[in-house]
């Protein structure tokens, strides 16, 4: 007999004032952190902010390279370097926002979406901080999606305690 096994997870859409002051914050730091993005062959400016346990809030950008695939997404730079700061552990929540670079001015029809390669770095951080990660994605201006826990959008996740001894 064949059985459906339905996938979780929720994903709100809201307005950005009807994010909490800390998560308003968070979005305002993504936006900001567009400002260190090394775009030059995209063109695509991707800003991120991972905020920790305290508030403490830690930026990251697209890098990219003229040997393309060497390029890192903004959520990475953010979680690696809360990570080289030694404070993995206490990530919660991560922003993310941007556009084309000439026109940041004109929300983005959708809010920006993680690549798959970053939603499985995230999969790490949930394995690295026991709990679901809250990601804010934005859109420059029209809605946001809140989304709690990285399996709503990476359904069916290879994780870290299939590997022995994990
Ligand atoms: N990019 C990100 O930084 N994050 C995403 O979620 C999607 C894509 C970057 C990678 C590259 O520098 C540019 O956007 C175009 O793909």
């Amino acid at each position: 007999m064949v059985k459906r096994i339905r996938l979780k997870g929720v994903i709100e859409e809201l307005t950005f004032t009807e994010l909490s002051r800390a998560e308003r914050a968070l979005v305002k730091a993504a936006r900001q952190a567009i400002k260190l993005s090394y775009s030059p062959y995209s063109s695509f400016r991707v800003g991120a902010a991972v905020g920790l346990e305290d508030g403490t809030i830690v930026p990251g950008a697209n890098q990219e390279n003229a040997s393309y695939g060497l390029t890192v997404c903004a959520e990475r730079t953010a979680l690696w370097t809360a990570q080289n700061l030694g404070r993995g552990a206490e990530v919660r929540t991560i922003a993310v926002t941007g556009g084309p670079a000439g026109d940041l001015a004109t929300p983005q029809e959708s809010p920006i979406s993680p690549c798959g390669a970053c939603r499985q770095v995230i999969v790490e951080f949930e394995h690295i901080t026991g709990q679901p990660i809250t990601l804010l994605l934005d859109s420059l201006g029209g809605p946001l999606y809140r989304v709690i826990g990285i399996e709503a959008i990476l359904p069916l996740p290879f994780r870290p305690h299939r590997l022995a001894g994990r």
